[in-house]
């Protein structure tokens, strides 16, 4: 499935935070977005994810169109193609390992046993099996990413967007973290991950650098 944006500026008021921007991301892509803190990294990827709205310009989800859409269709798209994985995490803290990833099914319409079945299966990939019935704050940081991981590929979305996803963690963590999204990839999920971790970006096929909202 192929991410592309064109012509895409983002304003907040009379500050452009993205200025034309121009990227395709097709399928199969690993991709690493680097720059300056403040230069519009996340404000771009949420406007990949449909999470945000461009204020001029056209985003295409798999050939759709999606500039302009309602919300309960966009989270429609959301929960078939795209899974997000986010720096702090944000697991409910009162839900199991479990149900926090079973939540990610939600709005496909699968049954509730079959929500946990597919759950148990998404944990199982992270290396998570041994703790399905922990609740976040009974987990290490690098295990709540994992978590997190699973929650976003247990709708097997085409799309994982991963926003600074190893900047809260350890160096061992993160590296496992990093892993996980390198093995997804190698499965055929298209992935862009932002990272300042030079180490982590260097590691990537394809990385794309912006700075003051425009990619050099
Ligand atoms: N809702 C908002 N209202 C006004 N300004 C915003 C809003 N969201 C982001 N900005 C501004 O847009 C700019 C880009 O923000 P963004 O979060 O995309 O940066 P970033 O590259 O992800 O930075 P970091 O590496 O620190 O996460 C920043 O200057 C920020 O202050
Ligand atoms: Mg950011």
């Amino acid at each position: 499935m192929t991410l592309e944006l064109h012509k895409v500026t983002k304003k907040y008021g009379e500050l452009t935070v993205l200025r034309d921007i121009d990227l395709i991301v097709r399928s199969g892509e690993l991709v690493a977005v680097v720059g300056p803190s403040g230069s519009g990294k996340t404000t771009l990827l949420q406007i990949m994810g449909t999470l945000d709205q461009p204020t001029a310009g056209t985003v295409r989800v798999a050939g759709q169109d999606i500039t302009g859409m309602p919300d309960r269709r966009l989270a429609v798209v959301r929960a078939y193609h795209i899974g997000f994985v986010f720096q702090q995490f944000f697991l409910n803290p009162t839900l199991s390992a479990m149900d926090n990833v079973a939540t990610g099914l939600l709005y496909t319409g699968t049954p509730r046993q079959q929500r946990r079945e597919r759950a148990a299966e998404a944990l199982a990939s992270v290396g998570m099996s041994h703790r399905m019935k922990h609740r976040p704050g009974q987990l290490s940081g690098g295990e709540c990413q994992r978590v997190a991981i699973a929650r976003a590929v247990v709708g097997r979305p085409d799309v994982v967007l991963a926003d600074e996803p190893t900047g809260n963690l350890d160096s061992r963590s993160g590296a496992a973290v990093a892993g996980l999204l390198r093995r997804l990839n190698e499965t055929g999920t298209t992935v862009v991950v932002i990272t300042h971790d030079d180490r982590l970006a260097a590691s990537m096929p394809r990385t794309v650098r912006i700075q003051d909202g425009v990619i050099q």
